[in-house]
């Protein structure tokens, strides 16, 4: 039996439903002949350590714990309560992780999974690069801070996974990667990767004012609780910036033209949530009416899209034809068009659910046995 150890680092909705995906899959990746130990977990407060890393790793039922006591708010440190597990404030935890990390990385390996929304967490991740770990992340920030934090992060480019940081679990970038390693050149990358937006932008096409669209989107709970977090474009320009970066594109953030679909003057610190919602959001109906009919009558749709082409890199709404696999969008998938030498006139299209704790969690633990080969 081939032994994966792990430490997963966040513990929210897709950490824990990783945990429950291991302990569910595990007579499967038996049969494949793979064990994945989890060594380790921690949350932005503790961490949580086997007795026996080396061997063991945490019990199934301590990882269901895990799992329950999270989702019930409550701390990592109650662990300590059931024995084989040592607790570590968060003072301590980085130091610990990167103990393990150069311990492991020099024999069996150890994966670092990073399913936080942190920015903190780069620090301990190119660090254990270093010392011979991979890494896995859901985690969008530490490949969307600084070209070298980036470029660090891929020294070893086989020993690092982040499908699910674009487009949760569909394979967006693991498409990318073949088509790159083929040699086949990427022209144009256009896509929906976001659902809220996806949705609001299906919905206005349907002559429904954008207040009421976004209202909806708000108590479906679809929209983060600040819908300004969505209708801003940043989390869709954070997968862009992936998306250029490995297409080789050396930019940062600041390079991305970003559309908000809020004036400034609507912006979080000068205006509160239920104003915004109230009567900000009303104020921007008849411009995106306006546009959605103008766009109609020239048989074009409007998408919030990324589009990747040459040297652009843009984020922002799009008039597409009705008729492309981006115009027929309806609802919240994400849809990702790319055009290559091989892929001219017709685009590899990717579609489906970009979002959910269930499938984010399912494209992380694929990245995690995609790594097996590099363990003894
Ligand atoms: N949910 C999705 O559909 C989806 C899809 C694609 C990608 N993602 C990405 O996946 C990541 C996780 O998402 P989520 O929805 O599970 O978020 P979440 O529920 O907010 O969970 C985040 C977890 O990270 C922990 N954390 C925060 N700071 C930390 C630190 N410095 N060190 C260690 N742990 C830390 C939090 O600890 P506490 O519990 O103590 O607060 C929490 O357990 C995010 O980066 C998100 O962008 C999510
Ligand atoms: C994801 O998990 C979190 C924490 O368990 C939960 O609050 C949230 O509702 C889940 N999201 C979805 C879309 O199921
Ligand atoms: C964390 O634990 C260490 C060692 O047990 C202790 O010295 C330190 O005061 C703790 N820090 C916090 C913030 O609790």
């Amino acid at each position: 039996m081939k032994s994966i150890p792990l430490i997963l680092i966040g513990c929210g909705g897709v950490g824990s439903h990783l945990l429950h995906h291991i302990v569910s899959c595990r007579s499967l990746h038996s049969k494949q002949g793979l064990w994945l130990r989890v060594a380790g977990v921690c949350d932005s407060k503790s961490l949580i350590l086997a007795e026996d890393l080396l061997n063991k790793g945490l019990d199934d039922s301590i990882l269901l714990e895990t799992c329950r006591i999270k989702s019930a708010g409550l701390s990592l440190s109650k662990l300590g309560d059931f024995g084989e597990c040592r607790v570590f404030n968060h003072t301590e935890s980085h130091g610990k992780i990167l103990d393990i990390a150069s311990q492991l990385g020099k024999t069996t390996g150890l994966v670092l999974v990073d399913c936080s929304a942190s920015s903190d967490i780069v620090e301990v991740l190119k660090q254990a690069v270093d010392v011979g770990c991979c890494v896995v992340m859901a985690n969008k920030k530490p490949l969307t801070s600084s070209m070298e934090d980036f470029e660090k992060l891929f020294t070893y480019p086989r020993r690092i996974r982040h499908e699910s940081t674009v487009g949760a679990g569909l394979p967006v970038i693991a498409s990318l990667n073949r088509i790159i390693s083929s040699g086949d050149p990427v022209n144009r990358i256009i896509g929906s990767l976001s659902g809220t937006l996806g949705y609001v932008m299906s919905e206005v096409e349907d002559g429904k004012p954008l207040s009421q669209v976004v209202r909806a989107a708000k108590s479906l709970g679809y929209t983060e609780p600040d819908p300004r977090d969505d209708l801003g474009g940043m989390d869709v320009a954070r997968k862009a910036l992936i998306l250029a970066r490995i297409l080789g594109r050396r930019i940062n953030m600041d390079s991305i033209q970003i559309e908000s679909l809020y004036p400034k003057e609507m912006a979080p610190d000068l205006m509160t949530v239920e104003d915004f919602l109230g009567r900000g959001l009303s104020l921007l109906d008849k411009d995106i009416q306006e546009r959605v009919e103008k766009a109609a009558s020239k048989g074009n749709v409007l998408r919030y899209v990324c589009v990747i082409e040459d040297s652009k890199c843009e984020v922002g709404i799009q008039e597409l034809p009705k008729n492309s696999p981006l115009g027929r969008l309806r609802g919240s998938d994400n849809v990702v068009e790319v055009y290559t030498r091989c892929y001219s006139d017709q685009p590899l299209v990717i579609q489906g659910a970009g979002a959910g704790n269930d499938t984010t969690a399912a494209g992380v633990l694929a990245d995690i046995v995609d790594l097996q080969d590099l363990f003894p």
